[in-house]
């Protein structure tokens, strides 16, 4: 069965090898593209789309900008972790492949509406366009199958000790996403975690002696290094392809339902996502919580993706 997707991403340099997964796994069907400010500003996501779109051929599939601005304040954007472009490392050159002149969320409401069968929305940036669209259009809520999120952490945070940086950026949003009647699954840290570009990944790219491969050697090598610098991890986790691999493969990302809540107005803890394992609260369970990586089968996908490309 393949399912029909829409990606919805801030590259980013683990989006943007989400995209890469999300194009060539036969297992999902890649509808569109659509951008959100997070790790850049939104224009600096929709060229960094552009760009990996480019460089791998992917011409059929609509590309479009969504928010520029979380609902509420102004963006924090991930500078620190992405680099001034967003997708700092390799050198782009002028992407060919262009946007669409439909915002993000006119074209995720008209994809649901007009697509035969419900769509599940893989949201790998902060959920500022998702919010807007089950705020604004009701109506098509029904068509939305699922929605896969990388973001939070049933542990601590990475841009705040308590908050993930997509729940962070718009907790506003993230707020309407887990209130909505929607199957909601959250990939979070805990588990992204478990997904590190350790050295044996590196040279299993370098070792498909492709274009592609050694790109994803450049992107990898330059968050290594943000990632050594900003929280002394080693090796950089390959976060947002996590929440596709749950849609490619359930059995490769063990959930559980648990009750989630998030925080909106902590003084310290904002952003943060409170996972009540341990059922205290009494709330029903809102969603499906990551919690197992099988990581060798992760890998293969994501090195079998990038071996398509030239
Ligand atoms: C998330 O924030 C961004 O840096 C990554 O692209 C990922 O989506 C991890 O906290
Ligand atoms: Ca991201």
């Amino acid at each position: 069965m393949t399912t029909p997707i829409i990606l919805d991403c801030d590259p980013g340099h683990d989006d943007a090898l989400a995209i890469l997964l999300a194009n060539a796994n036969p297992a999902v069907d890649l509808l569109a593209i659509t951008t959100v400010g997070g790790n850049q500003t939104v224009e600096k996501c929709t060229i960094n789309a552009r760009r990996i779109c480019s460089v791998a051929g992917i011409t059929d599939v609509p590309i479009a900008t969504g928010a520029a601005e979380p609902l509420i304040g102004d963006l924090h954007i991930g500078e620190y972790v992405h680099g001034v472009s967003g997708l700092d490392g390799p050198d782009w050159g002028e992407p060919s492949v262009q946007a669409s002149d439909e915002s993000a969320v006119d074209l995720i409401v008209r994809l649901l509406r007009e697509h035969p069968e419900p769509v599940t929305i893989v949201a790998v940036g902060p959920l500022t366009n998702i919010a807007l669209v089950i705020r604004d259009h009701p109506d098509v809520v029904d068509n939305i199958r699922e929605i896969v999120i990388m973001g939070g952490s049933t542990e601590r945070g990475n841009d705040t000790p308590y908050a993930e940086f997509n729940i962070k950026v718009d907790p506003e949003a993230a707020a309407i996403v887990f209130a909505a009647a929607l199957p909601v699954t959250m990939c979070g840290l805990n588990i992204t975690h478990q997904a590190l570009a350790t050295p044996d990944v590196i040279e299993r790219l370098k070792a498909l002696d492709t274009r592609m491969g050694d790109l994803c050697v450049e992107l990898l090598t330059f968050f290594s290094a943000s990632y050594l610098r900003t929280w002394g991890f080693t090796s950089p986790p390959l976060h947002d392809p996590v929440a596709l691999m749950r849609v490619i493969d359930p059995s490769v990302v063990e959930c559980l339902p648990e009750p989630v809540a998030i925080e909106t107005e902590g003084r310290y803890t904002r952003g943060a996502t409170v996972v009540d394992l341990h059922h205290l609260s009494g709330e029903r369970d809102n969603a499906l919580v990551a919690m197992t990586l099988d990581r060798e089968r992760f890998w293969d996908a994501m090195i079998e993706a990038v071996a398509s490309y030239v």
